[in-house]
């Protein structure tokens, strides 16, 4: 038996809570994992608390995440006593995740823990983490460097928002973040911003071309906030678009990138290729400073997910979630 947080639909409504489940329970899969540590991502509030249509089969084990230890494997790839992640692929939306003790996975889709990290560090990375260095490696392979310019970041207080300004300003980047928080303002300075604004000031509706300011941005909010990003881009940056936490439209218009040969990245972390998803795990280990890592962590147990995740929703978490399990 193993303890998991399972979402259901009754007769009653939607029902969220721990449940002991048997291991006879658990889905197809070559690779079974004794998950150590979980943690809280946007998508995992978003299901946990029901306010989007994530999951999509019934009952389903939530949690995106999950860093443990293989217990069994028929995978070529893994063998007992190997320190895995996991990250997407579905996990908590079609299949079932890794908020819970034990997971049965797809060995085609994990990663190595990297030698120097946690399981959980792993998780206190989690997908927001692994989304943040995706987004750095975007505005790399477009020619962003340090000293070429200011670099925003919006949702600046979230995951993706601590883990990006922690790692653009560990590679020397002059990080500005956007927050809604300005109490947070010396946690985001701590992690290395140089400067910190409102985001109010990206949040109205504004012209199709403003005053340039960023070389590059790594975008967590969407909407208005992203089109006032693209709008305030100089000539020739890079935007990278991971989210939707302020709204999933884009009221832009072509002006940012037909006069100031602006580039918008898109990002997603789900069904990112294996071999990239390496090659961001090896860069969190060498490019994220573990202490400025542990200042973003707030450790919770299973039992107390189901809370934070309506704390997380309603903008009341600083940081990364670490859910022992
Ligand atoms: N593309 C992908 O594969 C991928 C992967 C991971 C995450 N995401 C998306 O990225 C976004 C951030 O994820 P996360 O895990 O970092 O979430 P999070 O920890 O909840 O952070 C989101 C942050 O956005 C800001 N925010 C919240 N509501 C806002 C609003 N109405 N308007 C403007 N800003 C708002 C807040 O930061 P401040 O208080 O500092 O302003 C909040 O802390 C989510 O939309 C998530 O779905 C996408």
């Amino acid at each position: 038996m193993f303890d998991a947080l399972l979402l259901e639909k009754t007769d009653a409504g939607f029902v969220a809570g721990v449940q002991a489940l048997d291991e006879s329970r658990l889905p197809e899969g070559d690779v079974t994992v004794r998950v150590e540590y979980s943690t809280l991502n946007y998508k995992d509030a978003l299901a946990i608390t029901n306010r989007s249509p994530v999951v999509r089969a019934w009952p389903m084990v939530a949690g995106i995440d999950g860093a443990g230890e293989v217990v069994e494997s028929s995978h070529s790839a893994w063998r007992r006593g190997d320190r895995v992640i996991h990250n997407g692929w579905g996990a908590g939306e079609t299949r079932w995740g890794c908020l819970a003790g034990m997971a049965r996975l797809n060995g085609d889709g994990l990663v190595r823990v990297p030698g120097s990290m946690t399981t959980r560090q792993a998780m206190a990375i989690g997908t927001a983490g692994y989304t943040a260095m995706l987004c750095v490696l975007a505005l790399e392979r477009h020619g962003v460097q340090p000293g070429h310019g200011d670099v925003l970041v919006t949702g600046a207080t979230g995951g993706v928002g601590s883990v990006a300004t922690a790692v653009l300003s560990r590679l020397g980047h002059a990080v500005t973040c956007a927050t809604g928080k300005p109490s947070e303002a010396d946690y985001l300075q701590r992690l290395g911003a140089r400067h910190v604004i409102d985001r109010a000031e990206l949040s109205a509706a504004g012209k199709p071309l403003q005053k340039e300011r960023w070389a590059a941005v790594v975008d967590a909010v969407g909407s208005t906030t992203l089109a006032n990003a693209l709008a305030q881009t100089r000539y020739g940056g890079v935007v990278a678009a991971c989210g939707l936490a302020g709204g999933h439209d884009l009221p832009t218009t072509v002006m940012p990138f037909i006069l100031r040969g602006v580039t918008l990245a898109g990002v997603d972390s789900v069904y990112a290729p294996i071999a990239l998803r390496r090659e961001a795990w090896s860069r969190l280990a060498r490019d994220l400073d573990p202490a400025a890592l542990e200042s973003m962590i707030e450790d919770i147990g299973l039992s107390d997910a189901i809370d934070k995740a309506q704390d997380l929703m309603a903008g009341r978490v600083r940081g990364r979630v670490v859910v022992e399990v």
